[in-house]
């Protein structure tokens, strides 16, 4: 029996041949997330950039994935992190120049990764210039109809024109100077976009050419089941703040909420893919919804974008009976929908997985972060273990896997940020309740030591706490048993053994084990029982953790060969 647990040598395998023009390379790929502003900081601002990344694309290559995805790099004042978008066809001026894009996308290229961007259609920035616009036309004007601009409800208008919430807290609504409303179902530097306007939907057209003319593989759509609104006079309440958000979507009748998951949305994606379709291969697209399964496999039809993000999957506790229903969920509704499966444990959204994974059922994940990480404490050592077992038991999955930047240095959440470096304004809406999103944003560490840990020459836009040192990629590169070797085994060895897009569960399998082959000769196990189990038969090809004397502890994912 051999056990290897990290990899000799880091060399990236053969680059897969681009010019192959495979059309479905993505439906069993590995994407990775990089978030620009916290990867690498080539100038020194203290904020990533673009040169930084095409500098550290080996570190891609060398990991094993086939392609990157690019949060927004747009110019951008940075009111929601670059989610809110003063240009969506050119490059923020910190992070660099279309020049710079075209040169990451070549170098990219060169290394056999693929380039996914990000599109942000249910809103704007307010700078942008169609907003500015918007602001100075006036009521009943052209240029307010590509937003969602309403009279006030009140006397004199001075009530917002429906009870519906924003995502980030309070009203939806901003009043401007001559007393309108705009709609702004994120931060109100992001007005919401109207949908019915032709001019909206041909723009984004437009900037999908864009892209996809300047050689990028992909898209990833933000807020894809947000962009139509049911905007028929006079609009509706929802009755209730919860009802504003997604979660209510799994009490109320699909398709009848007045802003998520509406049936109209899907014409949107049928005419994207008639655009993506017509390049060689054809673009990808993947859709952010936040919407129950198998609501969210329609967004993955062929006939629009291909893949949807498995959100349910990233909330499953760590349990094996709820995992094995979400996997089986997931791959019949992928299955249903003429689709590919994706996994995701992590993103810039969300509560890194080796702490997240931790953190009992049902715990206030707000309140947990206002602790400072403490109401639970989390046991680094106990949570990356978790961490790694759930990776690999992911990476064994048959269809797509999204990794997010600094996962695989098995990075846990910085939860104990102090408030008065917040940048999330999820911390100002919510006055104060909701620390938001910055934990899992903060830059990554490269080197032992150095300014920003080898992030940049200039410090970090967020403060990096002491212990990334020893996560850093410096510390990790070669280190037999580390979390970067861990990922890089399991990411080559998955290439090899990739077969098909089928898997099968194991029968006589121990309560809390999950246990299913892809294909003869992989089998994926993993011990969510809390005690030691029997190794089954086999070669071992991988451990999340070393075993315990020939058998299989808890919270471990081994991968089996014959
Ligand atoms: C998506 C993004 C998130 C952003 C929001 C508004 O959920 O992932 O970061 O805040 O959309 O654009």
């Amino acid at each position: 029996m051999t056990v290897r647990t990290t990899t000799p040598d880091s060399t990236p395998l053969a680059a897969p041949d681009l010019s192959s023009r495979d059309p479905d390379w993505w439906r069993q790929a590995v994407v990775y997330q990089v978030y620009p502003r916290s990867f690498a900081d080539a100038d020194g601002d203290g904020l990533g950039d673009l040169r930084g990344i095409t500098r550290r694309l080996t570190h891609l290559a060398a990991l094993g994935v086939d392609a990157l995805w690019l949060s927004p790099f747009y110019p951008s004042e940075l009111a929601d992190g670059g989610y809110d978008v003063a240009d969506p066809r050119d490059v923020d001026p910190r992070l660099g120049t279309l020049d710079d894009f075209d040169a990451l996308v070549a170098e990219a290229h060169r290394l056999g990764l693929k380039v996914i961007v990000d599109i942000v259609p249910n809103h704007t920035s307010h700078q942008h210039v169609w907003f500015q616009e918007a602001l100075r036309a006036g009521p009943g004007s052209a240029a307010r109809d590509r937003y969602v601009f309403r009279d006030g409800r009140g006397e004199r208008g001075e009530l917002p024109p429906t009870d519906w919430h924003s995502v980030f807290g309070g009203s939806a609504w901003r009043r401007v100077p001559d007393g309108q409303w705009y709609l702004h179902l994120f931060a109100p530097e992001q007005p919401d976009l109207n949908w019915e306007n032709p001019e909206v939907r041909a723009d984004f057209r437009t900037t999908l050419r864009f892209w996809s003319d300047r050689g990028v593989d992909g898209f990833r759509i933000d807020v894809a089941h947000a962009l139509v609104k049911d905007l028929s006079e006079p609009l509706r309440d929802l009755g209730a703040p919860e009802l504003s958000r997604e979660e209510a979507l799994t009490d109320l009748p699909p398709g009848t909420h007045p802003f998520y998951d509406r049936d109209e949305v899907h014409e949107i994606y049928r005419d994207w893919r008639k655009i993506l379709d017509a390049y060689r291969p054809p673009r990808t697209a993947v859709a952010e919804a936040w919407v129950p399964g198998a609501r969210r496999a329609l967004y993955a039809r062929p006939d629009e974008l291909g893949q949807a993000f498995n959100f349910e999957y990233l909330q499953t506790p760590w349990d094996a009976d709820a995992l094995r229903q979400v996997i089986a969920d997931s791959l019949a509704g992928a299955r249903a929908a003429g689709a590919s499966a994706t996994w995701v444990l992590s993103n810039h959204d969300v509560i890194r997985h080796a702490s997240r994974l931790m953190l009992p059922p049902g715990t206030d994940l707000d309140a947990w972060l206002l602790s400072g990480g403490r109401a639970p404490a989390v046991d680094a050592a106990a949570g990356l273990r978790r961490a790694r077992a759930a990776t690999l038991l992911m990476l064994a999955l048959p269809g797509s896997a999204y990794v997010y930047q600094g996962e695989e240095l098995g990075l846990p959440e910085v939860a104990d940020l102090p408030t008065e470096v917040l940048q999330d304004p999820i911390w100002e809406q919510t006055g104060h309740v909701r620390k938001g999103r910055d934990g899992c944003r903060v830059p990554l560490p490269w080197t032992t030591t150095g300014p920003s840990y080898g992030f940049g020459p200039g410090g970090s836009w967020l403060p990096q706490p002491p212990d990334f040192a020893a996560y850093s990629v410096e510390a990790q590169d070669g280190v037999e048993g580390s979390t970067l070797e861990l990922y890089r085994t399991a990411l080559r060895l998955r290439r090899k053994l990739l077969d098909g897009e089928e898997l099968v569960w194991a029968e006589d399998t121990p309560d809390g084990v999950l246990q299913f082959d892809r294909c003869d000769g992989w089998r994926c196990v993993t011990n969510l029982s809390g005690a030691t189990v029997p190794l089954p038969a086999g070669e071992v090809l991988l451990t999340s953790a070393p075993l315990e004397d020939g058998r299989l502890g808890p919270d471990t994912t081994v991968w089996l060969g014959r």
